[in-house]
């Protein structure tokens, strides 16, 4: 029998926001496929989804962390690296909020709210687990991005920035870090029913089925986390610092 082509037999991965919708779809993914998972999420729920996916029979624990604290963020490596007993394989920052204001309804709590989970925590993170990358001369970073970036969506103004910034870190630390065998590449979603999503719609008077007419076509949890996969495997070796875009081509112009 010939070896699957995605394997992560043996290979230690962190996911920010781990605790529910895509970043559980993307935990449980490198569960099935032989990794040691660790769910980061400032939400205790982390902790039930842990024990949920252990069931899979593979090696899986929540720490809770807050992504925009600095000191959080380093406990967190501190303890997967502990856990793990040397090295974190793969990084995805996947934790993100996406609350709606344009511009004039945008005070500086909300931008740095905004700015602070999603791009000042995924920087941090990519700072902590770079200098065990480098010492083994391999590793990979997985950015969850929004097509909010190029979109120019006026009512996700902060969000849309938040994610412009995830692409220029994207590229910037694929760049900076080739040379130590380290790969950074960005998953760019389109519109997926996460629980968080799904809730922020109905607050707005919109279920689930209202959505996907509306969308056209949704994508899952596990349509991203496939493509997180890909581009955390040896199937893309030769890929670095790009965006791929997972929205069923729905921004086809
Ligand atoms: N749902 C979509 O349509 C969509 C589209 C494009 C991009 N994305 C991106 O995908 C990612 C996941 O989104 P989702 O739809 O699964 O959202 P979700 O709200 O269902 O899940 C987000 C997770 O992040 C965690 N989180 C939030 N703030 C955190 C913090 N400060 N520290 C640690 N964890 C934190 C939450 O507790 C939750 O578990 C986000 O980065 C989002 O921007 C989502």
């Amino acid at each position: 029998m010939t070896a699957p082509l995605i394997t992560f037999e043996g290979k230690s991965v962190v996911v920010t926001g781990g605790a529910r919708g895509i970043g559980r779809a993307i935990a449980k993914r490198f569960l099935a496929c032989g990794a040691r998972v660790i769910i980061a999420d400032h939400d205790e729920s982390g902790a039930e989804t842990a024990i949920q996916l252990a069931d899979m029979g593979n090696e899986v624990h929540f720490i809770r962390c807050d992504v925009s604290k600095l000191s959080e963020v380093q406990s967190l490596v501190a303890e997967s690296i502990h856990r793990f007993g040397g090295s974190i394989d793969v990084l995805v920052n996947n934790a993100g909020i996406f609350p709606r204001a344009d511009l004039l309804n945008t005070d500086e709590a909300f931008w740095d709210n905004v700015l602070g989970i999603n791009l000042k925590g995924a920087y941090m993170l990519c700072q902590a687990v770079v200098p065990g990358m480098i010492e083994r001369n391999s590793g990979v970073i997985i950015n969850i991005g929004s097509n909010h970036a190029t979109a120019g969506e006026p009512a996700t103004m902060a969000y849309a920035v938040s994610k412009g910034g995830i692409v220029t870190l994207t590229r910037n630390l694929a760049k900076a870090f080739v040379k130590h065998g380290i790969r950074v590449n960005c998953v760019q979603p389109g519109w997926v029913a996460s629980e968080g999503e799904v809730a922020r719609w109905k607050a707005n008077g919109m279920d689930e089925e209202q959505m996907t007419a509306l969308a056209a076509r949704l994508q899952t949890g596990e349509d991203i986390a496939d493509a997180v996969l890909f581009m955390a495997s040896g199937m893309s070796k030769q890929i670095n610092g790009q965006v791929l875009i997972v929205d069923g081509g729905i921004t086809l112009k």
